[in-house]
């Protein structure tokens, strides 16, 4: 997704600017550009490919300035190229405007613009906006003014600003399901899709909300909704340190969140009381009430929702509704009364997610989001909000939001199967217990990396893997499949145990790496039965396993419910090694974004 970075302030921002469009890199995009304030009014300068070229035009111009906007895109409307690339400016070069969303009425505005004279220079839907303004600022001057009317115009998704060259160090914003937050400094204020584009000069954050409006200049930050009256939007602070932004030393940020996860999982959980009074901000009567469950989510989220389902079935006996939110919203559902919808996100700015949320609201269903974006769209949109607490995830490949996101919905389980009376309190503590050591599981799993490096200099040859698992570890199958191949680029499956006999063991033979999950427990035997049968078809077989079984990597025992959280590491390692020995780009898979913020 398009990134935004702007500044308005004492200080040359040229270089605090590109830091800026580096740190939103994970994002996606695919080139990138700076309109900025200099003595003769704007100047724009943009390059297709990485922030390096930008910034290496940048450095050749000796560009200096106090005031400017910048983007990284990510090509929806037009191909990836220079003309398409933001800043997009008026016909006279005096408005520039950076955008991130779609809007939808474009080509209709579009339309009506080229019929009073605008020329278009790009194939873009954003570049009518800085033509809106342009139109605006014939009736009145007021460059404020004339962005508020352009942006009541516009239909569709934009966090959004715009710089005026008559109007020196002011700095316009718009948010509407785009994410937009402004960063309070001393004398000057900074602007970014998210907070570690500034995280290095202030901790302390404005998060917009949709309709908001805001007029930034070095010295102040108005917000105003859309009919003109100023909204109080309070300053966070944020306890992310900028070096917990960076790779500390290690190779790729997927491998350094790899091994967040004692941490992430630990602070996580440290925030989940065990006192079911407290718990997840729903009153116990409230939690009682519920007869059942909807959890929503995309891509590694959803495969947590989907693990958690047999977990709370197992523990508290609720019935539980896993959809993809790109589906979910499709359905003509006969919303169950007194059923809880969860939506489970890293970003909390998932398009599919927030429209299936906005769905379920609209049906009058409570809301609990799970996210790890503090201030995110998602969260501010539902009724209880759960935080995951792993800092920033940069990789595009989610690791450690995932097993947390796991932790908080296991725990979710548990409390919810003591508010109906499921689990006795002895019973409840003695599993809460369990629960709690999870982050030192989670570290003695890691220890064992160099038996899953080696495994994966045996198979990284292999173009194509598969993935078995039954209940909790069904899920899990699915996103070690979905790990390896977003990173690696090779075809990889997951499937539930039992369903291979059905089909999919046609495909297996020599050159097919089967990787099986099987937790000592009920399904021990029937797992082992599975990896029989692939290992007589000759396939090269890695068990993941709690319990000493010929051949496998063991992570630490647990109950097979928990095995899930722990099984996940191996599988993450794994597609990490082969992505490497192969020389993947791994932090940033080709075609992928981090956040998807368009349906
Ligand atoms: C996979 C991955 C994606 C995301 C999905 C949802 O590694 O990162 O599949 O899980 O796009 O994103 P969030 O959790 O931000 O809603």
């Amino acid at each position: 997704m398009c990134g935004i970075v702007g500044y308005s302030g004492g200080k040359n921002c040229v270089g605090i600017i590109m830091e800026g469009l580096k740190k939103l890199e994970y994002r996606g995009y695919d080139s990138a550009g700076i309109a900025f304030e200099e003595t003769q009014g704007l100047d724009v300068l943009k390059a297709v490919g990485r922030v390096e070229n930008l910034e290496k035009l940048v450095k050749s111009r000796k560009v200096k300035s106090n005031c400017a906007i910048a983007h990284t895109r990510w090509a929806t409307h037009g191909k990836p190229c220079v003309l398409n690339s933001h800043p997009h400016t008026d016909c006279k070069g005096e408005v520039a405007i950076v955008h991130n969303g779609i809007i939808e009425n474009y080509a209709e505005l579009k339309a009506v613009l080229s019929k009073k004279g605008h020329k278009f220079a790009s194939e873009t839907d954003s570049e009518i906006i800085a033509h809106l303004i342009e139109e605006e600022l014939k009736k009145q001057k007021d460059f404020f003014k004339a962005f508020v009317l352009a942006v009541k115009k516009l239909k569709g998704a934009y966090a959004l600003a715009a710089a005026y060259k008559n109007a020196p160090g002011v700095i316009c914003a718009a948010k509407k399901q785009s994410p937009l937050v402004i960063g309070k400094g001393d004398g000057e204020y900074y602007l970014a899709s998210d907070v570690p584009a500034f995280l290095n000069y202030t901790n302390k954050a404005i998060f917009l909300e949709d309709g908001d409006l805001a007029k930034i200049t070095p010295s102040s930050c108005e917000v105003f909704n859309l009919s003109g009256v100023k909204q109080n939007r309070k300053v966070n602070v944020i306890k992310w340190s900028s070096s917990a932004a960076q790779k500390g030393g290690y190779k790729h940020f997927m491998i350094k969140e790899i091994f967040d996860q004692p941490q992430a999982t630990k602070d996580t959980i440290s925030t989940l009381p065990a006192d079911i009074k407290k718990a997840f901000g729903i009153a116990p009567a409230a939690a009682k009430k519920i007869k059942g469950l909807y959890i929503v989510a995309c891509g590694t989220a959803y495969h947590a929702a989907l693990s958690a389902k047999y977990v709370i079935e197992h523990f508290a006996k609720l019935p539980v509704e896993v959809e993809t939110a790109s589906e979910f919203k499709y359905r003509s559902i006969n919303f169950q009364k007194n059923w809880l919808f969860i939506a489970v996100s890293q970003s909390g700015e998932t398009a599919d997610t927030l429209a299936a949320l906005m769905n379920a609201k609209k049906a009058g269903l409570k809301t609990l989001s799970i996210c790890n974006v503090v201030g995110s769209t998602i969260t501010r949109a539902s009724d209880y909000t759960v935080y995951t607490h792993c800092g920033p995830e940069i990789s595009v490949a989610s690791t450690k939001a995932f097993t947390s996101q796991l932790a908080v919905l296991y725990s979710f389980a548990l409390h919810m199967a003591r508010q109906h009376g499921v689990l006795g309190k002895a019973e409840f503590d003695k599993l809460y217990k369990e629960f709690q050591t999870l982050p030192e599981l989670i570290s003695q799993t890691l220890k064992d990396e160099q038996s899953v490096k080696k495994i994966a200099k045996e198979v990284y040859k292999s173009n194509s893997y598969i993935f078995l698992g039954r209940n909790a570890s069904f899920p899990i199958a699915l996103e070690g499949a979905l790990k390896l191949k977003e990173i690696s680029y090779l075809h990889a499956e997951g499937f539930a145990g039992g369903e291979i006999k059905h089909g999919p063991i046609a495909i297996i033979d020599k050159d097919m790496p089967v990787v099986a999950l099987a937790p000592k427990g009920s399904l021990y035997e029937k797992m082992i039965s599975s990896c029989q049968e692939v290992s007589a078809r000759g396939a090269k077989l890695i068990i993941i396993s709690n319990t000493p079984t010929k051949g496998a990597v063991l992570v630490p025992y647990s109950n097979e419910y928990l095995f899930p959280i722990l099984a996940v590491i191996p599988l993450q390692l794994l597609a990490y090694y082969i992505s490497d020995l192969r020389g993947r780009e791994i932090d940033r898979p080709r075609n992928l974004a981090k956040s998807v913020t368009v349906e």
